[in-house]
């Protein structure tokens, strides 16, 4: 990483081909609602050759740090191409403020993307842009791009672009992660969080990228979020299947309780606390104090989940209800789950989630579940150890 006398941050990627993103740690909640505690990192790349491509911009609240990242890595030079892969205005809320300063850059994109810009870029830029089908290259010189379009990976407008020369997946949104550059914190959690919560739903598109991967020879995977990925790819490549395919990454079970006066809590930990000692790989979470998002990739990651919930007025916790709506709204299917209820004078709360879950695919509902009435009961306690021993069966 070098920083020049401006302050600009800029990485090599290769030798002719250098990072050029930033860093927002300010953010409170990436796209309105997903708690980023380390920040995220909006990526750009550049190559520079005979001719200069621009791989994508930045959100608008970066705007000025990427033009300056830009200028630094340009050195007096103009660049020809803006790439663009996705428009999500993380990554499209500085097309115009490029174009500006570059007047002669032309900008590439897919015809859908082509469609599209006006609504994100204004009807001007329209003119300055072509657009490239699957296959489709473009020659920088000793570079050259080949274009993929990779639809509903998260959106319809997306493609992939691979370098040819040096062997470098430009990959969009997928293989992502939360977290700016600098964070020290290993790949995977904040990798599959982003995935499960931005990505999760299109797991078909991302089978057909993956697909489409599998025929390159592919030595640099550059994402539009998180660290290029430059070593053992295998490792993130084989996540990537697991997790588009709906399979389970791992054994072991979600606990997740809602809870209005802790009892139900009490059981869900009494719960957890014999699937532990039995050996099992448990993550207890509380719907209306963690991270949800978290929780939903948790519950992604396990092959079984236990969702223990209190009856609310007749319903039941709102909490859950709002987890069940994310998981039904990311495609969660092909697990197992148990039902824990509470209710003091008519519980509600198993038929509810029962309700939700059977709109999603392939879920099994374990054979018992535990209604408690009001307080933890020792009968209750029975019922929750026959309950663990048929997870782990
Ligand atoms: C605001 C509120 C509404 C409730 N509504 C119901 C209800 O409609 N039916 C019922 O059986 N219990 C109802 N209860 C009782 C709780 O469901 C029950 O006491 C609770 O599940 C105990 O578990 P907890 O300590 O985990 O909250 C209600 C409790 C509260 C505080
Ligand atoms: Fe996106
Ligand atoms: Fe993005």
């Amino acid at each position: 990483m070098r920083k020049d006398k401006g302050g600009a941050m800029i990485m090599k990627i290769t030798d002719s081909v250098l990072y050029v993103g930033v860093n927002d740690r300010d953010i409170d909640l990436f796209e309105g609602q997903y708690a980023v505690p380390h920040g995220v990192s909006y990526n750009s790349y550049i190559i520079l050759d005979e001719k200069i491509a621009v791989m994508d911009s930045v959100d608008a609240r970066k705007t000025e740090e990427w033009l300056d990242n830009l200028a630094a890595a340009l050195n007096g030079r103009k660049p020809d191409y803006l790439i663009v892969s996705h428009l999500e205005p993380d990554h499209s809320g500085s097309i115009q403020a490029i174009a500006r300063q570059y007047p002669d850059m032309k900008l590439v994109m897919t015809a859908k993307a082509l469609s599209m810009l006006p609504q994100f870029a204004g009807q001007a830029l329209a003119a300055r842009a072509a657009a490239v089908k699957e296959n489709d290259t473009l020659s920088l010189g000793a570079h050259t791009l080949r274009f993929f379009t990779a639809p509903m990976v998260h959106w319809p407008e997306v493609m992939v672009n691979y370098e040819e020369s040096e062997k470098l997946l430009f990959s969009a949104d997928a293989f992502g992660k939360f977290g700016a550059l600098d964070t020290d914190e290993s790949w995977l959690s904040e990798a599959r969080r982003y995935y499960f919560n931005i990505v999760g739903k299109y797991g078909s598109p991302v089978q057909t990228l993956l697909k489409k991967a599998a025929g390159l020879d592919i030595r640099v995977i550059c994402p539009l979020h998180g660290p290029a990925l430059s070593e053992n790819l295998e490792y993130y490549i084989g996540k990537y299947q697991v997790w588009s395919s709906y399979a389970p990454e791992d054994q072991g079970v979600l606990v997740a309780y809602g809870s209005l006066h802790g009892n139900t809590a009490g059981a869900a930990k009494y719960l957890a606390e014999l699937l532990k000692f039995q050996g099992a790989n448990v993550f207890l979470a509380d719907l209306a104090r963690d991270d949800m998002a978290l929780i939903l990739a948790e519950a992604f990651r396990f092959d079984k989940t236990v969702l223990a919930c209190s009856t609310y007025d007749g319903n039941f916790f709102p909490k859950m209800e709002d987890f069940l709506l994310h998981l039904k709204a990311k495609a969660f299917q092909k697990r197992r789950v148990a039902l824990i209820e509470n209710g003091s004078w008519a519980p509600m709360a198993a038929k509810c989630m029962k309700s939700y879950l059977e709109q999603m695919k392939e879920i099994t509902l374990c054979e018992n579940t535990v209604t408690i009435k009001s307080t933890v009961s020792e009968e209750n306690k029975a019922q929750l150890a026959e309950l663990a021993k048929e997870l782990l069966a």
